[in-house]
C-alpha cells in the first residue's frame, strides 16, 4: 500500500481533531446537565438507568421504542444530544430548569406518534435533548366520582383497559389506536368512536398537571382558565409538559355492536360513498361509521375498496332499524353485525383480532410503525360523484394509499368553536385523514410518495374547507408552514395557525405571551409569543 498523500493525512487530522473537539463539548454539556440535576431535583435520578447518550447501546432502542414514523428515524435526520427518561414529577421539573439554564433545547415525548417526529427530532436547533415520559404512566380510576387521574406516559389503550378494569358501564371518548401518548394525544383534541355522542378527548379534561417553563408543578387552580382551555386541544408543546391529566368518565352500554362492510367500485362503492356522505353527520349520536379507503387488486386489475368500519353503543336490533331507516343503501344485514362489550369494541375498532383479550392492552404496543406522510381536511358539502371518480384514478396511481373519513355532527356541532381550542364543529360533515405509506426510507422513494400526496391534497382543494383550509393539529402537517425564524414566527405561524385553530390561534398566542414569553416551549409548529415590540399594542 502506497504512503498516504499529505492532504489525506491533513483531512485525517482535521476529522480527529474536530470528532474530539465535539466529544469534548458533548461531554461538558451531559456533565454541566447532570450536575444542574442533582442540584434541583428533590428525587436523585438513577443516571444508570435513566439517562441515555449515544455511547450506550441501549440509546438507540430507546429512540426507536415509541417513534412511529420510520421517516424520522433514518441515519441522516439529527439525533438527541441524550435521552432522560424521568421516574417522577421532580425529574421533569428539573429537566425543564436545566435545559433553560443550560440553553439546550428541549423535546418532550409521551407516546411517540407525532406525524412530524416533532417530540424525538429537532431539525432546526442543535443540540436538542429529549425528555421521555414512558415511565411515568400510572392510571388511577375513580368510579364513585366519575373521574380518573391519568400519566402523561400512559397509552390510552392502559386508559381504557383500567376503567374496564374497575366498570364495564364506563368509558372514555378517545383515540381508536390504542397506543397514542394521553400526553401528547389529548393537548390536540383526541377523537374515537363516541366522538359524535361525547365530544374529544379534549373536552373531557377537567382539571391537569404540568411542568411551566419556570420549572413549577400547577394544577387547574394554580395556572388558571386561559392556560387551562389552551391545553387542551392548542397542541403539545407549547405551553409546558403535561404530568397528569384528570378525565371524566362517560356511561357505556354493556352491550355495543361493531360491523365491517367493504363494498369496491364495482359494488356501486361511488354511489354508496356518496350517500354516506349526506347522512354520517345526522346519523342517530350512538352511531359511528367511519369509512376506510384503499386500493385492491381485483382479477390482476386495481380498484378502490370502501370500508364502513363502525361502532354503535347499543344492541343490533336497534342498529337495523336505524340503519334502515337513515342509510338503507349500505345493505346492512344482521349477520354483518357482531353484539360484544365496549372493551372488546375498542380492540376491534383498533384492528386486533377477534379472541385477543383485553390484557394486550397493558402493552401499550403499537401495531403501526411506516414511513408515513399525511395530511387532513374537513368537508362542509358533499363531494359530488364525480370528483370521486377522479379521486379513484389518483389512488390507484400510488403504491399503498389510505384514506379515512371520519364523521362529525351530534356532540360536535353542539360545542362552541371557541369553547377549547379545537375549533372543527359545527358545518363540518367529516375529516378526511390523507395517508401514504412506504416501506424502505431511501430519499429517492419518499420523495415520489410525497410528491403524490401534494398533488392529491391540490386536486381536493375545491371540494373541501376554504379559507382556511382547515386542518386537525394531531396530524401534525409541516407543509402547512414552518417557524423559521424566532422574531417573526408569530407572523409566519398564521399560516399554518388559523387552518388547525381558525380565530382561537389569536387567544392560543395571548396566553403563550403571557405564559412563556421566552418561548422555551418550542418547535416547527409550536405556537408563538407576540415579539416584545408588539405586546404593549
Ligand atoms: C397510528 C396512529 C393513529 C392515530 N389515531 C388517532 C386517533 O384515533 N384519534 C386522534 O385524535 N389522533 C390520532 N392520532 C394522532 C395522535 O393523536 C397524535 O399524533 C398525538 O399527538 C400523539 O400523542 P403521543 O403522545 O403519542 O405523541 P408524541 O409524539 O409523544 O407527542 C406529540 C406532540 O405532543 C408533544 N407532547 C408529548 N407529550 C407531551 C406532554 N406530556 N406535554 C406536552 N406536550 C407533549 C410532543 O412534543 C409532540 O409535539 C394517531 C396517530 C398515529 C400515528
Ligand atoms: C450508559 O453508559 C455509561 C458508561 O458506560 C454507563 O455507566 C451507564 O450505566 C449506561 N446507561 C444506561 C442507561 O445503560
Ligand atoms: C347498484 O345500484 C343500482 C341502482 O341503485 C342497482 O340497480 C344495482 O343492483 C346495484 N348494483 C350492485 C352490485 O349492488
Ligand atoms: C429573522 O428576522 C429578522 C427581522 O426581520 C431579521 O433581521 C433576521 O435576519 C432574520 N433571521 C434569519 C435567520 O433569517
Amino acid at each position: 500500500m502506497a504512503f498516504p498523500s499529505i492532504s489525506t493525512v491533513f483531512s485525517l487530522l482535521l476529522v480527529l481533531q474536530l470528532s474530539t473537539a465535539k466529544t469534548f463539548k458533548s461531554d461538558t454539556i451531559q456533565e454541566k446537565f447532570i450536575q444542574c440535576f442533582n442540584a434541583n431535583s428533590e428525587v436523585a435520578l438513577p443516571f444508570s438507568t435513566a439517562f441515555f447518550t449515544p455511547k450506550n447501546a441501549s440509546f438507540s432502542t430507546v429512540l426507536q421504542s415509541t417513534a412511529q414514523n420510520l421517516r424520522y428515524l433514518t441515519p441522516s435526520v439529527p439525533k438527541p444530544e441524550f435521552i432522560v427518561m424521568p421516574l417522577s414529577e421532580s425529574h421533569v421539573q428539573a429537566a425543564v430548569i436545566c435545559s433553560k439554564q443550560l440553553n439546550i433545547h428541549l423535546r418532550v415525548r409521551s407516546g411517540g406518534h407525532d406525524y412530524e417526529g416533532l417530540s424525538y427530532v429537532s431539525e432546526t436547533e442543535s443540540p436538542f435533548i429529549m425528555v421521555d415520559l414512558s415511565k411515568l404512566r400510572s392510571v388511577k380510576v375513580d368510579i364513585e366520582d366519575n373521574s380518573a387521574w391519568i400519566e402523561a406516559g400512559a397509552t390510552i389503550g392502559e386508559v381504557y383497559y383500567r376503567i374496564y378494569e374497575k366498570s364495564k358501564i364506563h368509558g372514555f371518548p378517545a383515540g381508536l389506536c390504542t397506543s397514542l401518548g394521553v400526553g401528547g394525544h389529548i393537548t390536540g383534541g383526541a377523537y374515537g368512536t363516541m366522538m359524535r355522542k361525547y365530544g374529544l378527548g379534549a373536552d373531557n379534561v377537567i382539571d391537569a398537571r404540568i411542568v411551566d417553563a419556570n420549572g413549577r408543578v400547577l394544577d387547574r387552580a394554580a395556572m388558571g382558565e386561559d392556560l387551562f382551555w389552551a391545553i387542551r386541544g392548542g397542541g403539545g408543546a407549547s405551553f409546558g409538559i403535561i404530568l397528569q391529566w384528570k378525565i371524566k368518565l362517560v356511561p357505556v352500554p354493556s352491550t355495543v355492536t361493531v360491523f365491517t362492510v367493504t363494498k369496491s367500485l364495482e359494488q356501486n362503492g361511488t354511489k354508496i360513498l356518496h350517500r354516506w356522505q349526506e347522512v354520517a353527520d345526522n346519523l342517530d349520536e350512538d352511531l359511528f361509521i367511519r369509512v376506510i379507503i384503499q386500493t385492491a387488486t381485483n382479477n390482476g386489475e386495481k380498484t378502490v375498496t370502501t370500508s364502513y368500519n363502525s361502532v354503535f353503543l347499543g344492541d343490533a336490533d336497534r342498529l337495523l332499524q336505524i340503519m334502515e331507516q337513515s342509510f338503507p343503501e349500505l345493505g346492512l344485514t344482521r349477520k354483518d353485525c357482531v353484539g360484544t362489550s365496549w372493551i372488546k369494541s375498542v380492540l376491534y375498532i383498533a384492528g386486533y383480532p377477534s379472541n385477543t383479550p383485553p390484557e394486550v392492552l397493558l402493552q401499550g404496543k403499537s401495531t403501526f410503525k411506516n414511513y408515513f406522510k399525511a395530511k387532513s381536511d374537513f368537508v362542509k358539502t358533499t363531494i359530488p360523484e364525480t370528483a370521486l371518480e377522479g379521486l379513484w384514478k389518483r389512488l390507484m396511481e400510488e403504491d399503498s394509499p389510505l384514506m379515512i373519513w371520519n364523521p362529525y355532527g351530534g356532540m360536535m356541532a353542539r360545542i362552541s368553536e371557541s369553547e377549547i381550542p379545537f375549533p372543527h364543529r359545527k358545518g363540518n360533515k367529516f375529516m378526511i385523514q390523507h395517508l401514504t405509506l412506504w416501506q424502505e426510507g431511501d430519499d429517492k422513494n419518499a420523495g415520489k410518495h410525497m410528491d403524490w400526496i401534494r398533488r392529491m391534497y391540490n386536486y381536493l382543494a375545491p371540494y373541501v374547507s376554504m379559507f382556511p383550509r382547515t386542518a386537525y393539529v394531531n396530524y401534525r402537517d409541516l407543509d402547512l408552514g414552518t417557524n423559521k425564524n424566532v422574531s417573526t414566527s408569530f407572523i409566519e405561524a398564521s399560516a399554518w395557525g388559523v387552518r388547525y385553530f381558525k380565530d382561537n390561534f389569536n387567544k392560543l398566542v395571548k396566553v403563550k405571551t403571557k405564559v412563556d414569553p421566552d418561548n422555551f416551549f418550542r418547535h416547527e409548529q409550536s405556537i408563538p409569543p407576540l415579539p416584545v415590540e408588539a405586546r404593549c399594542l
